[in-house]
């Protein structure tokens, strides 16, 4: 804890209070991880201001020098795109401190070289990226340490992500790949729901029905290769049937070549964190 230029002890500041802020803000707040009334959110809008105080019982402010001079903790949950314009009144602030606080970035593509150079070298910097899952409590998140931050400060990154899910430890040269799998991947999923969905309806079901088997299917797939530990390959195996239904299905999928095109997917989107990366 922290007493700063806000006037108030404030365990953790969020700067930027929008989809991905408010995700993990509602689930910290429901897990007790931080008392509500020790969290400072700040956003330009009045109106998301007025929501998030509202909705969660948070201090608000407009002014991002507020959050940094008076957190130990910083999530900075922006668009990477204005990054440089936040980095300096935080730099300012955190320059006139001892020990700045933790400050743990989302900013997809927002390498922890760059966010060092805009916030000061002294501080600590934990980049990491989740996923939109995260805003039901179904994330998963993969983390990068920076080179400032001690094992304490890591221990309360990871804690202050698993609110949204899991998280994975990676060194930050993967993060391109697991932007393309993890932070791109609910897409390609959401696409999978829908052709299936439409698949049933071209089969004549009502598209309300086969909507609902789309969906359910691919959730109690999942649920059960994770609860089960299975080998996607086995679970495959075991609903294909010799000369049955579903070995029909499969081979009507790799004539089209269903798993290729998802290869290529999280390839192109890698590809595309890299180069958002380097601009
Ligand atoms: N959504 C995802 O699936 C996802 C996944 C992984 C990582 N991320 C990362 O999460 C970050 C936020 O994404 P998001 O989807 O949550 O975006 P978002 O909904 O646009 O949230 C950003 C928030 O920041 C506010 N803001 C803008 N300028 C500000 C300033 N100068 N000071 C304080 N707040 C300011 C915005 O207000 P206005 O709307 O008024 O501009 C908005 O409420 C991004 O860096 C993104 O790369 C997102």
């Amino acid at each position: 804890m922290t007493e700063g230029g806000y006037g108030l002890t404030t365990d953790l500041g969020i700067i930027g209070g929008g989809v991905m802020g408010e995700a993990l803000l509602s689930r910290i707040v429901s897990g007790r991880l931080y008392d509500p009334e020790k969290i400072l959110v700040s956003d330009l809008s009045p109106l998301r201001r007025d929501t998030l105080r509202e909705q969660y019982g948070v201090e608000v402010t407009e002014n991002n020098a507020d959050v940094a001079s008076s957190a130990s903790v910083v999530l900075l949950a922006v668009k990477p795109q204005i990054f440089s314009k936040v980095s300096p009144s935080l730099d300012v602030s955190f320059q006139g401190m001892g020990s700045p606080p933790l400050v743990l970035s989302i900013l997809a593509g927002t390498s922890l070289s760059t966010l060092s150079l805009g916030l000061g070298e002294k501080v600590p910097v934990v980049r990491a990226m989740p996923n939109t899952p995260a805003t039901v409590g179904a994330g998963i998140t993969a983390i990068a340490r920076g080179v400032k931050v001690s094992d304490d400060q890591f221990a309360t990154a990871r804690k202050i992500f698993e609110a949204v899910g899991s998280v994975v430890e990676v060194p930050e040269s993967l993060m391109d790949g697991v932007t393309g799998v993890s932070g791109s991947g609910p897409a390609y999923v959401a696409l999978m729901v829908e052709a299936l969905a439409d698949g049933g309806v071209a089969a004549g079901l009502p598209r309300e029905i086969a909507s609902q088997l789309a969906l359910q299917t691919v959730l109690g797939a999942s649920q059960l290769m994770a609860e089960t530990e299975l080998h996607p390959a086995i679970l495959k195996d075991r609903v294909s049937s010799p000369g049955g239904t579903t070995i029909a299905g499969v081979a009507a999928l790799e004539e089209n070549g269903f798993r290729s095109a998802i290869i290529q997917a999280v390839q192109a989107a890698s590809q595309r964190s890299q180069e958002l990366g380097t601009q």
